[in-house]
């Protein structure tokens, strides 16, 4: 069957959808289609269930629950680093689950930032997440810069990044790079294994921002000789609110200093012999700082699992359907109403959301949420729309198009003020 705008076409790809099932296992709400689960992703069937199981173990063991039980805690943040490693192509050692993003982004910055002779520059973009920017310039200001010493590679259009004009800013004061794997506006990927050789060339050190990334696309970051990388857990990979971020460094690193140390940094073996003279765990584990946040990090133990069941490479390819088919039914359906696609249409380059810009953009994802659709709004007119492969059918794309062209024709958007929420 070849492209068409009817429900039939869609419940036809939902009929051969390889992983249909795993809708089964997540908590969706009638009468309700979800389109960002790359801000928030839903709770699981299995993400309760180990939760629930790990209050069970504070109540069945208490003190002894950091030993003992089906997933002690003392190793927990080493156990979930382990099944997080394929998701981007990392060794188990590589990889632990702790922090936040902005935590680790400041942890693995204190450590990689040093400054020498008269590479003192931290290479950044404009496009980038603002809580990045607010860590890089802050972590100039402890090694006593000013912002001057960010340098913030110019986008063209305002939505896309140019790689050759990233790798032209890598000039001889840049001391180090820090990126997003995907945009969190326009979902652009950034071509990681190009950068990272091109940065190494030159001398440089490189560290990616993969929160959109994660769960969303495969990643190889080890055979791309990546420096670091750090994430968070709550979009993508349906960790739940504020659930623990994690953070990826590469064995040619293993036995770099923790810029942030703490006892949480130590060798498991040391750590409880207290000695004020740190033995850190040399890998990516040395980049802990205190006690984990054992209850935050709980629904990850079931979440996982099913990113494991499924494949990353199954996920991705699903969701490349998703978002090429909502962008035919977009281009389809509302060509007469102004919407611009801004997010990139090559599938190399198109992370895991739809973002449209439209002068009405507040007050129609208003209008969107009246009727069930919870798309996400961004300052100052765009829609990011995300069809998530693990939970969001091919018919909810449909139904989600077809709201937007009624709200349109019937200009039903003007009954809300044009501007955004609190928290859009
Ligand atoms: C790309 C990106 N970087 C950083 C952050 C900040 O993450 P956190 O609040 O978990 O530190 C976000 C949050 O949404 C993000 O999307």
């Amino acid at each position: 069957m070849t492209f068409n705008t009817e429900l039939k076409y869609a419940q036809q790809l939902d009929s051969e959808d390889k992983l249909k099932n795993f809708r089964n296992e997540f908590y969706l709400k009638e009468d309700s289609i979800y389109m960002d689960g790359n801000s928030l992703g839903l709770l699981s069937k299995r993400a309760e269930q180990s939760t629930l199981a790990l209050l069970e173990s504070w109540k069945e063991h208490t003190i002894d629950g950091w030993t003992d039980g089906e997933h002690p805690w003392f190793f927990l943040s080493e156990t979930l680093g382990g099944s997080m490693a394929t998701l981007i192509g990392g060794k188990k050692e590589e990889v632990i689950v702790t922090g936040s993003t902005t935590v680790n982004l400041h942890h693995l910055v204190s450590s990689f930032y040093q400054p020498e002779g008269k590479r003192t520059k931290i290479l950044a973009d404009t496009l980038n997440f603002p809580s990045d920017i607010y860590a890089l310039k802050a972590q100039l200001k402890l090694k006593g810069y000013d912002d001057s010493h960010l340098i913030q590679v110019e986008s063209k259009d305002g939505h896309l990044l140019d790689e050759e004009d990233i790798i032209k800013a890598m000039t001889e004061d840049v001391a180090l790079i820090v990126l997003p794997s995907v945009l969190y506006r326009s979902g652009q990927i950034l071509d990681m294994e190009k950068l990272t050789s091109a940065a190494h060339e030159r001398g440089i050190k490189i560290g990616f921002d993969l929160c959109h990334s994660i769960g969303a696309l495969p990643h190889d970051l080890h055979e791309w000789g990546v420096d670091f990388a750090f994430w968070c857990t709550y979009k993508h990979l349906n960790g739940g609110p504020g659930s623990v971020g994690a953070l990826f460094l590469h064995e040619k690193h293993f036995g770099v200093e923790p810029g942030l140390a703490g006892w949480f940094s130590s060798n498991k073996e040391e750590q409880f012999d207290m000695e004020h003279t740190l033995t850190h765990a040399g890998d990516a584990g040395a980049f802990q700082i205190g006690t984990p946040h054992v209850l935050s990090a709980a629904p990850l133990l079931g979440a996982l699992e099913l990113f494991n069941e499924a494949g990353i490479k199954s996920v991705r390819e699903k969701s490349l359907q998703l978002t090429d088919y909502m962008m035919n039914l977009i281009k389809h359906e509302l060509s007469e109403f102004d919407f611009e696609i801004r997010n990139p249409i090559d599938p190399k380059q198109r992370g895991g959301h739809v973002y449209l810009e439209h002068a009405e953009a507040a007050r129609i994802c208003k209008a969107l949420k009246m009727h069930g659709v919870i798309p996400d709004f961004r300052m100052p007119s765009g829609i990011r729309l995300a069809p998530v492969a693990l939970y969001n059918s091919f018919e909810d794309v449909y139904h989600c198009v077809q709201v937007l062209k009624t709200i349109m024709e019937n200009k039903e958007y003007e009954q809300f003020e044009n501007e955004r929420n609190i928290v859009s």
